[in-house]
């Protein structure tokens, strides 16, 4: 029997197989996409679509995609992103990009370091195309230098920050840092910065930094997880001039563009986002997340793991209670929330005792959701 259709079989599904039975639950706390409502100002982008594509079959793709590149960077405070042709590559979602650095890596190196824990949807591609991944324990990663062992025998490292599930931003001293590591190893530096626009802390201009240290670097930029688009985003690959990977072929092996009416409607979010909406959004999950912890307040043994993270989902420590129970049990108030084992590729145990809660949802629906875990939670 499938692992997933039998939750307390041994062999735990991936998070994504996890996530694909919440989707049809209205109270699907499972993946981290966007799922909250429309703002007003939102819908009112939403009911110009007909005329965005009207505008967008009139102007040259290059344009449309100029617009949305610069509004997407300027609104989180990326300004030394790179204009040159071909340095930004569009792709249909951050996983096609991840794929395309993944296959362009696995043709010049057979090992990366991969920061531990992170979604797993990251060791899975790069495992895919057949790279060793070497962990690097998030604590070792925000503390101090890398090990020298580690890095002369790897072709890159990969570091989502924010981190999913935790939250944890790479600060500028620490990129700084870290590409000076890389660029005296010749060592690709690889960032998945898909959640950056929750926290303004991961707004600090990361190119500049790139750019100044010399290192060969490669960025992943998602415009999927702050808006409720019903998965219509874009997913680029930004990389250094000098970067030594073959991105460009890669990417014409795989896709031809992204569709300009995405870019318009993605260039438009974007300036409404500039216009107050960020801030709104913000408040909003900064909103849906204390109401979380209080409704989860004082139940024995569940703790708040990661008390300074502004990204769209929540760990919760749930005690001695295994998490499969707890997911089977929530299941049957059709609650779905993610069993944090495989984000812990290294070493799924470490995640035994944790669920995530997606944050992007509508107040209601998470207002039930947890009403459902506290339920859950006291009586286990
Ligand atoms: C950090 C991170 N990067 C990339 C992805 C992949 O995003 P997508 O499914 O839109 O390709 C996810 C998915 O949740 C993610 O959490």
């Amino acid at each position: 029997m499938n692992a997933i259709r039998n939750p307390l079989a041994i062999e735990l599904g991936n998070l994504t197989q996890f996530e694909y039975l919440a989707l049809n639950s209205p109270l699907n706390l499972s993946d981290g996409h966007a799922r909250q409502e429309l703002t007003p100002n939102q819908a009112r982008i939403i009911e110009e679509l007909p005329s965005l594509w009207t505008d967008a079959v009139k102007r040259p793709v290059s344009e449309v995609e100029a617009d949305a590149l610069s509004a997407f960077f300027g609104l989180l405070g990326q300004h030394h992103y790179p204009i040159a042709e071909g340095r930004v590559l569009s792709c249909y979602s951050s996983s096609v990009a991840m794929e395309i650095f993944a296959r362009s890596l696995a043709g010049v190196s057979g090992s990366i370091g991969l920061v531990h824990p992170t979604f797993d949807n990251i060791p899975d591609i790069l495992r895919g195309v057949g790279l060793k991944l070497v962990p690097i324990e998030e604590d070792a990663l925000h503390g101090g230098d890398l090990d020298p062992e580690l890095l002369r025998g790897v072709g890159a490292i990969f570091i989502t920050t924010p981190n999913n599930p935790t939250g944890r931003v790479v600060s500028r001293e620490r990129l700084r840092r870290l590409a000076d590591e890389c660029a005296q190893h010749d060592v690709v530096l690889a960032l998945d910065t898909c959640f950056r626009g929750f926290d303004t802390d991961a707004h600090y201009d990361h190119y500049a930094v790139l750019e100044a240290s010399g290192c060969r670097w490669v960025v992943i930029e998602d415009t999927g997880k702050l808006w409720p688009t019903l998965e219509l985003k874009i997913g680029w690959l930004v990389s250094a001039a000098h970067v030594g990977l073959p991105l460009a072929k890669v990417y014409s092996d795989i896709l031809l563009g992204v569709s300009p009416l995405v870019m318009s409607m993605v260039r438009r979010f974007c300036e409404d986002a500039a216009e107050g909406g960020l801030a709104e959004l913000h408040e909003f999950i900064a909103g849906n997340r204390a109401m979380l912890r209080t409704t989860l307040a004082n139940v024995p043994g569940v703790e708040f793991l990661d008390p300074f993270s502004r990204t769209s989902v929540e760990r919760i420590g749930i005690g001695s209670r295994s998490n499969l129970a707890v997911w089977s049990a929530l299941r049957e108030h059709n609650v779905f929330a993610l069993p944090c084992q495989k984000f812990y590729w290294n070493n799924p145990d470490k995640g035994e005792g944790i669920l995530r809660i997606a944050l992007a949802r509508p107040p209601s629906a998470l207002a039930a959701g947890a009403a459902a875990l506290r339920a859950v939670l006291s009586e286990a």
